[in-house]
């Protein structure tokens, strides 16, 4: 079965366990707290849309996309029911670009970490980086490694890979452990990354400078 059909197959028959119905708290803390102020937003893997509409509802301009086409249409009717206005589009970001950017922000909750392999996450990286204004920022939830092996959930990556796969293009502003907004009693564990897109021309200059 091809990775689109095995989402597709999820949502089709609701085996979605992260869809909580609700946002994650750990994206409200962060545009709360830091604050992210609203800027156009992009959320890749956006699902059934709960955290693309809160964003909506934050002053964020936010087009979501998925590769499943049930997901889709799930988030635009969420969003209309809210009468909230969010544009959603069927996509695969390892492949497509997406209308709109540059963007401010880029979102992902559990899109980036379903990636197994170094060339799959290196494809994400670059197309997020594609999609981001200079100096935008990415921000994305990731399952934790430091949570103990387990068959089921979400996959599990160490710090490490991360900071591996991401700094080519991004500078990690923080990375913290944290777990996932969760209807189980035990909620899987997870890393909040947040990273700015790293502006290529600032590079070459402070290198200029130090001649
Ligand atoms: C674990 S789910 C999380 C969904 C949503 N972010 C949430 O928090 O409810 C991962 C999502 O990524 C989507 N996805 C997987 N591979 C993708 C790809 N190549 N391009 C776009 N979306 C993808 C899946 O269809 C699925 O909706």
């Amino acid at each position: 079965m091809s990775i689109q059909n095995r989402w597709h197959e999820r949502y089709k028959t609701a085996d979605i366990p992260w869809d909580t119905g609700r946002p994650d708290f750990n994206l409200i803390d962060m545009v709360t707290k830091r604050p992210i102020p609203g800027c156009r937003t992009l959320e890749v893997g956006c699902g059934t849309g709960d955290n693309a509409i809160w964003l909506a509802r934050h002053s964020f301009r936010v087009t979501g996309s998925d590769l499943s086409e049930i997901a889709i249409q799930k988030a635009g009717d969420k969003a209309s029911d809210a009468g909230v206005e969010c544009r959603f589009v069927v996509a695969d970001f390892l492949r497509d670009k997406i209308s709109g950017a540059p963007f401010g922000l880029l979102f992902d909750r559990g899109c980036f970490h379903s990636f197994r392999s170094d060339e799959q996450r290196n494809r994400f990286v670059d197309n997020a980086a594609f999609h981001l204004e200079e100096d935008g920022l990415w921000l994305s939830i990731i399952g934790s490694a430091d949570d103990a092996p387990r068959d089921h959930g979400p996959p599990r990556h160490t710090a490490g890979e991360i900071v591996n796969a991401v700094e080519p293009h991004f500078e990690i502003l923080s990375l913290h452990s944290s777990h996932f907004e969760s209807n189980r009693t035990t909620p899987p564990g997870a890393w909040v990354c947040l990273m700015r897109k790293r502006a290529k021309k600032r590079g070459a200059s402070l290198e200029t400078g130090t001649k």
